[in-house]
């Protein structure tokens, strides 16, 4: 009988696209996927070590897994792969001795390997190295599910911003050669993908060796990959100011397939606060790499990535980052309260921000958040916009897709258009979403 396995996955991209790969290199031995533990033979949790919340999780859910394990006398596997496996190896054998394999990020291609390990052995296998093979020449290619995909372009990071376990968890900053990836794009085009994400920790720091030889930055593989044909909409996520170059920034003018939005995590407004987090710039340097951007692609919308509550942040401190948040006008962010991180400068830092303060900055920056996407959602309707049709929508003959802003859209008679790229008019605005009428072309924006 077919085996059955469950991943679920916690945290970024980055892990979203790990968990396919995983799952990759197990269908060889048999499995197939589950939809649900209790259906499966074995359940890798993905995990996410950035803020607290997130580690805490996973010992709550290893908590209901130790209870089917023993309902079933052992017959299930439990692996913890991700970066609370990377970070808290030990911790995890110590409280959860039930689970059998403990694997880090960089480690995904043994893990065939370490499945006959841990049937053959029993005990817990851990393998948290950071082993001189990159992983990337041992895992299978992405393969495409949908019109939509990620690519992982680049991992790790070597940036050490005070409050962050991603240099330590997911290791130095390394870069696929370009070769492989336009590789990868191109299977990935040939079957049926039109839009490709392309991810890493640091995505805009990218230089990998050049499919011609040299090293490339991301700007010349947007251009290379950009030449295939099929492939309709380039993305990037996510990327770090300082490795904004003029190169990258010029190909947001010349390359009509990489779409206006951009996340730029800034973290802080406050010039003190930014140089506490050694993010290495300041608050006008941002706005000046912001400008540069604008200036190649004048549409282009930005989101951001915001702290409140880092360690002495005062409240002229947090009104610096509302401003900012004003003057960039940033369409949506993700916002986060300051999470202490073992092993992080930052953990040790005197005056830690009350809980409380932190809510209430929280609260406030998401209300004025709230209210620029709204904004930016109003001012979308009446436009014609270029959509792509990804999934089904809630009502029958209705499909729901996103735009280059990575709005969410739904167009109702489109069944049969799942997958394409439609000129839609905005006519309405809900809450979290638009919804239009496909049209035949018009002037388009994006
Ligand atoms: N506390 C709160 N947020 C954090 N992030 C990273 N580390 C922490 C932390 N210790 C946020 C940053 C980063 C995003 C992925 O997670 O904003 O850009
Ligand atoms: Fe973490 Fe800073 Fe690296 Fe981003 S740039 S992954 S926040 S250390």
């Amino acid at each position: 009988m077919a085996k059955k396995l469950f991943v679920k996955t916690y945290g970024c991209q980055m892990n979203v696209y790990d968990s396919a790969r995983m799952a990759d290199v197990l269908a060889p031995l048999g499995y197939a996927e589950a939809t649900r533990p209790e259906d499966a033979d074995m359940v890798i949790l993905n995990t996410c070590h950035i803020r607290e919340k997130a580690a805490e999780k996973v010992f709550s859910e290893l908590g209901r897994l130790r209870v089917l394990k023993a309902e079933r006398d052992g017959a299930l596997i439990i692996a913890v792969a991700g970066c609370v496996a990377q970070a808290e190896g030990a911790e995890i054998l110590r409280r959860a001795p039930f689970v059998d394999i403990v694997l880090g990020p960089q480690t995904y291609h043994r893990l065939p390997e370490m499945v006959a390990q841990a049937a053959r052995a029993g005990g817990t296998v851990l393998d948290t190295e950071f082993p001189l093979e990159p992983k990337f020449d041992h895992l299978p290619d992405a393969r495409a599910d949908g019109s939509a995909a990620f690519l992982s372009v680049q991992e790790g990071c070597d940036k050490f911003c005070t409050f962050c376990v991603v240099p330590y968890t997911r290791g130095a900053e390394y870069s696929r050669p370009a070769k492989a990836i336009l590789d990868e794009a191109r299977k990935l085009v040939g079957q049926g993908v039109v839009e490709i994400s392309l991810l890493g920790q640091n995505v805009n720091g990218w230089h990998g060796d050049g499919a011609t030889g040299g090293t490339w930055g991301l700007g010349r593989l947007v251009r290379e990959l950009a030449d295939i044909n099929g492939l309709e909409r380039i993305r990037y996520t996510t990327s770090h100011p300082n490795d904004m170059d003029d190169d990258l920034i010029s190909a947001h003018a010349q390359v009509d397939k990489l779409m206006p939005f951009l996340s730029l995590p800034v973290q802080s407004g406050s010039d003190r606060i930014l140089d506490a987090m050694n993010r290495k710039h300041d608050r006008a340097f941002y706005l000046g790499v912001v400008d540069r951007l604008k200036a190649a692609r004048p549409d282009l919308a930005l989101t951001t990535d915001l702290i409140v509550g880092f360690p002495g942040e005062t409240d002229a401190d947090f009104q610096d980052t509302m401003d900012l948040v004003r003057q960039v006008g940033f369409i949506n962010t993700y916002s986060f309260k300051y999470s202490s991180r073992p092993g992080t400068p930052a953990a040790g830092m005197p005056n830690q921000v009350p809980e409380p303060v932190k809510d209430a900055r929280l609260a406030e920056l998401q209300a004025l958040l709230w209210d620029q996407t709204n904004r930016f959602n109003q001012q979308s309707v009446g436009r014609t916009m270029a959509v792509l049709l990804d999934r089904p929508g809630r009502y029958p003959g209705q499909l729901t897709g996103r735009s280059p802003f990575m709005q969410p859209v739904h167009v109702d008679n489109a069944s049969d258009r799942m997958g394409q790229i439609v000129h839609v008019r905005i006519t309405e605005l809900h809450s979290n979403s638009l919804a239009g009428e496909a049209v035949a072309s018009e002037r388009i924006c994006a």
